[in-house]
């Protein structure tokens, strides 16, 4: 009698199914994601007659919902109380949890603070969302969080300041620092709504209302003209009353910036091509935003970050002159650096390094070729840096007998 075989040699078993020989067997797997939220621009959204918010939260007002509400510092004492009152008035059952709007908060640790609270709120996987109401880094926050607890759950984004409106709060991406670097850690995780209410703009602060115009500014640059005409002609003008209001100027500003970027966003969620226009601005600035002290604020440091880059298209002869002056006064009229003693040239260089490892070998630089459209380009050197610099420097009104100047030299 034959004893079997206990541990069959890999020649056994392809002699008796007739396998092929390894290596000689694979499987593709192909799977495709539907990627399909709403960003709504709607007035009145803690109007208790309003629905869309509570809608979007899963409630009808009669059946009592639940949800986690991470809400901003700043908009947790400025709207608290009127938040409270409309989730109560549709039978909204929130527990809550206050992070400060601050850059800081983007952190490994806030984001596990988070898993913490949805585990003990023992929050439904699907049912239930996780509303995120604040500035780019509540949202940054907790849209990484949501994407990676239970591998993903819902979640609804509330921008409250003017980068979040036009730019944080309506793409996929989420981030948290690492070190000295902006959104090192991060995921691509689409909310299930984002509703913009220009109306919490009017509590916003001047600086934060011209960090915001710095990202509009990047928009009429590099795809829409008309947009950079509106803003020369009304920057003045533009305050966060004039936006909250959503007069003509003010809201034809904030849904074209809104457009213009979702037309970019598009094609492109999972960024499969590294070559973005809405990079513009975004080069030198991620490794430079956190070195500055006091820390520039994103937008700031994308102002400065175009100003060189409009420096470049100018030398390169892509920027007539007169439309490089005007980049750079529209810039300044908009209350934005154009310079900044920590980007200095041998900076850039290595920020210039690191951009070219996170667009995968190539410099895949955005350039605007005249106002209003872009080019990427992969040959930027040193010395372009260098001349790039030195001519914002003395454009810079607000850099005079500084050590701006000394730095560009
Ligand atoms: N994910 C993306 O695609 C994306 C895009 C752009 C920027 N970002 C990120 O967004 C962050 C910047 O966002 P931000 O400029 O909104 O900064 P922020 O979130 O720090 O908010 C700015 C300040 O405004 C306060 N605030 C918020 N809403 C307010 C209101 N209605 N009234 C008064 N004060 C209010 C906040 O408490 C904070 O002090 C950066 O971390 C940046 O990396 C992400
Ligand atoms: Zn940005």
């Amino acid at each position: 009698m034959s004893i079997p075989t206990v541990n069959p040699t890999p020649t056994s078993i392809t002699a008796a199914f007739d396998l092929p020989k390894p290596p000689g067997v694979s499987w593709r797997v192909r799977s495709q994601q539907v990627v399909d939220y709403e960003v709504s621009m709607t007035r009145g959204l803690l109007s208790t007659s309003n629905s869309t918010f509570a809608h979007a939260c899963g409630a009808d007002g009669k059946r009592r919902t639940r949800c986690l509400v991470v809400v901003d510092d700043a908009v947790e004492q400025l709207y608290g109380e009127r938040l409270r009152a409309y989730f109560s008035a549709w039978r909204i059952a929130h527990n809550w949890r206050v992070v400060p709007g601050d850059e800081n908060t983007k952190q490994l640790d806030t984001a596990l603070g988070l898993v913490d609270d949805m585990s003990s709120m023992g929050i439904l996987r699907r049912a239930e969302k996780i509303v995120a109401i604040g500035g780019g880094v509540v949202l940054d926050v907790v849209g990484m969080t949501a994407s990676l607890y239970r591998r993903g759950i819902p979640y609804i984004r509330v921008p409250t300041t003017l980068i979040g409106q036009v730019d944080a709060g309506i793409g996929v991406k989420t981030g948290i620092n690492h070190g000295q670097h902006k959104n090192r850690l991060g995921t691509y995780c689409a909310p299930e709504t984002a509703l913009i209410d220009p109306e919490f703009l009017r509590t916003v602060d001047r600086r934060h209302i011209n960090n915001g115009l710095a990202e509009i500014i990047k928009m009429a640059l590099i795809k829409d003209s008309q947009l950079f005409d509106l803003l020369e002609a009304t920057v003045a003008s533009i305050d966060p009353e004039t936006l909250a209001d959503c007069g003509p100027a003010g809201g034809e500003i904030l849904s074209r910036s809104i457009a213009g970027m979702l037309d970019e966003l598009e094609p492109n969620l999972w960024e499969k091509v590294l070559e973005r226009a809405v990079d513009y601005g975004h080069t030198f600035s991620p490794s430079l935003e956190l070195r500055a002290d006091p820390p520039l604020l994103h937008g700031e440091a994308v102002a400065v970050d175009m100003a060189i880059c409009v420096a470049l298209a100018r030398n390169r002869g892509l920027l007539s002159e007169q439309d490089a002056d005007r980049a750079l006064t529209l810039m300044n009229a908009a209350g934005l650096p154009l310079t900044h003693p920590v980007f200095t040239a041998e900076l850039l260089e290595r920020a210039l390094e690191d951009a070219v490892k996170h667009r995968d070998g190539y410099q895949r630089m955005p350039l605007t070729a005249g106002i209003g459209s872009a080019v990427f380009v992969n040959d930027i050197t040193a010395d372009e840096l260098r001349a790039a610099l030195s001519f914002v420097a003395h454009r810079d009104h607000r850099a005079a007998d500084s050590d701006v100047l000394e730095s560009a030299r």
